[in-house]
């Protein structure tokens, strides 16, 4: 069997760098949902176009291949901002769902996946064997996103990196399809006070009740 451990959270809370580690210390794939987002808003970007129209959304990501993306152009504000506002498609969102349940299924030899997005643990695995939702404060959350945006391009305000975090939950929070929020039967984590080491045995903790 294979157990899934999935997470959510907004931006900045840090759910990411989790999602890495567990996956490295119990030697389970990890699939950054975020990245299939992204990926997607990528190609709308390269292709100039300024609205976005759901059909052509939908053909980048039916036609999406991991293997031909640049993965460090994808944290970008521009990037951020575009992944945001496409992902209240349904039709993306529902073709991204098959490329996720298709991740557990090609590793169905693994004995677990990590999984970390938006709508992990209530739309895409709700039954997952363990659940986590990752938060922390604005202000800590905008901290860090302005430290990542920082290493490329350093003339970053950090006023607007508050601005747009607000945004981009307001967002991911009000969208009718798939809206980021806390499952009842989530673990959850506020990280604002906490360091990764702390934030990591307190998942690793959760992780050994269900496995042992
Ligand atoms: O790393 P960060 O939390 O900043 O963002 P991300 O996980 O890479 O996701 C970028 C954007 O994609 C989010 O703001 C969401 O709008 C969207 N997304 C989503 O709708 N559902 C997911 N499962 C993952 C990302």
């Amino acid at each position: 069997m294979t157990i899934v451990i999935a997470i959510d959270g907004p931006a900045g809370s840090g759910k990411g760098t989790i999602a890495k580690k567990i996956s490295s210390f119990y030697n389970f794939p990890h699939l950054d949902s975020g990245i299939l987002y992204r990926s997607v808003a990528y190609l709308c970007h390269k292709s100039g176009e300024k609205i976005f129209d759901e059909k052509n959304v939908l053909r980048y990501a039916q036609n999406l291949n991991l293997d031909n993306i640049d993965i460090d152009k994808l944290r970008t504000e521009n990037i951020d901002e575009i992944s945001s506002k496409i992902s209240s498609f349904s039709s993306l969102r529902e073709s991204l769902k098959t490329f996720q349940l298709n991740f557990k299924k090609i590793h169905s030899d693994k004995s677990g996946i990590v999984v970390d997005g938006r709508d992990i643990t209530t739309v895409i695995f709700p039954d997952a064997e363990i659940k986590f939702y990752i938060t922390a404060s604005l202000k800590d959350r905008a901290n860090r996103r302005f430290e990542e945006l920082v290493l490329n391009n350093s003339k970053i305000d950090k006023k607007l990196v508050i601005k747009e975090l607000q945004k981009r939950d307001q967002r991911d929070m009000e969208r009718s399809t798939a809206p980021l929020k806390i499952a009842k039967d989530a673990i959850v984590i506020d990280t604002s006070n906490l360091t990764i080491e702390e934030v990591n045995s307190k998942v690793q903790r959760e992780i050994e009740k269900v496995i042992k």
